[in-house]
């Protein structure tokens, strides 16, 4: 078996097989997933009707409360999710799905930023939006957390304080600054062909996410072997990257079309699996 799968390749869950993208409706599929069976989930629903995707139906409580269900304890979702602007008022449907989670159960871990280097969306009476929530919800307190560090500005060597001792002076002693520090929560991505992917054919899906995104969320909520999940996959990044990471992962997607799409994508990395 190709070694970026991991060692749970033929295991089940549920109906389920493991590393295996499924057509079909989430609402569905996961009434057929066992409690407590899921890692990781890292996923963007259809919003606001912003973009007509084959297949479409979506009912976010159901969606909210199975994950919940599926999840393990200390499980994370990462729920990617913009705002649709009609009329110039913007719909709050982000706000108002997380304020659901919470309400079912789930923690509110973090809110995080998706800032997008390059967006062509703009506005003339509003300053161009170029960002989307990542929010972090977790059953419990995240049972894994892999911080991501970033090189800090100044380093080298520099004389640091010390407390005051009793006799009122404040001692300096030379030590070494720190050469990395965990990063903010708010992440840049470059998006469109050679930023969110480079392959070509996966935008054949209007909306799919930065490899780069789905594979620091990856990192840093779960570890090798672990059962990384996305309901509503599109064109498989979630998968593909997962993968790519010897974590294990089940997708589901509605449309026959994109379905393909995502197969095709993991295809890509490994022959024998589908
Ligand atoms: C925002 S896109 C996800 C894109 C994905 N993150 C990617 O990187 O390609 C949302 C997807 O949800 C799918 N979808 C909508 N309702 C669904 C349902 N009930 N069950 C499964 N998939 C659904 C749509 O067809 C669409 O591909």
């Amino acid at each position: 078996m190709h070694t970026i799968i991991s060692v749970l390749f033929n295991m089940k869950l549920g109906e389920f097989e493991i590393n295996r993208i499924y057509n079909i409706d989430c609402h569905i599929g996961m009434k057929q997933l066992p409690n407590d069976s899921i890692d990781l989930v890292v996923t963007s629903p259809p919003y606001d009707d912003l973009r007509i995707y084959n297949g479409y139906k979506f009912n976010f409580e159901n969606i909210a409360i199975d994950l919940l269900r599926v999840i393990k304890k200390g499980g994370v979702v990462v729920w990617v999710i913009g705002d649709k602007i009609k009329n110039g008022n913007k719909s709050l449907t982000s706000f108002k799905q997380a304020l659901f989670f919470q309400e079912i159960g789930f923690n509110v871990h973090d809110v995080m930023i998706y800032k997008k280097r390059n967006t062509p969306f703009m506005r003339s009476n509003a300053y161009t939006n170029s960002y989307e929530f990542m929010f972090i919800f977790s059953k419990g307190k995240p049972k894994t957390f892999n911080p991501l560090k970033t090189a800090t500005v100044r380093q080298g060597f520099e004389k640091l304080v010390t407390n005051k001792k009793a006799d009122g002076i404040n001692k300096k002693v030379i030590g070494e600054l720190k050469k990395e520090k965990t990063r903010i929560n708010i992440w840049d991505y470059a998006v469109g062909l050679g930023g969110s992917t480079n392959d070509k054919f996966a935008f054949e899906h209007t909306a799919i996410f930065p490899e780069k995104l789905v594979q620091d969320h990856i990192l840093s909520w779960s570890n090798e072997g672990d059962i990384v999940f996305d309901p509503m996959c599109g064109s498989g990044t979630t998968c593909k990257i997962a993968a790519l990471n010897k974590r294990n992962f089940i997708g589901m997607e509605i449309s026959k079309e994109y379905t393909e799409l995502a197969k095709k994508r993991v295809k890509t990395l490994e022959n024998l699996l589908f």
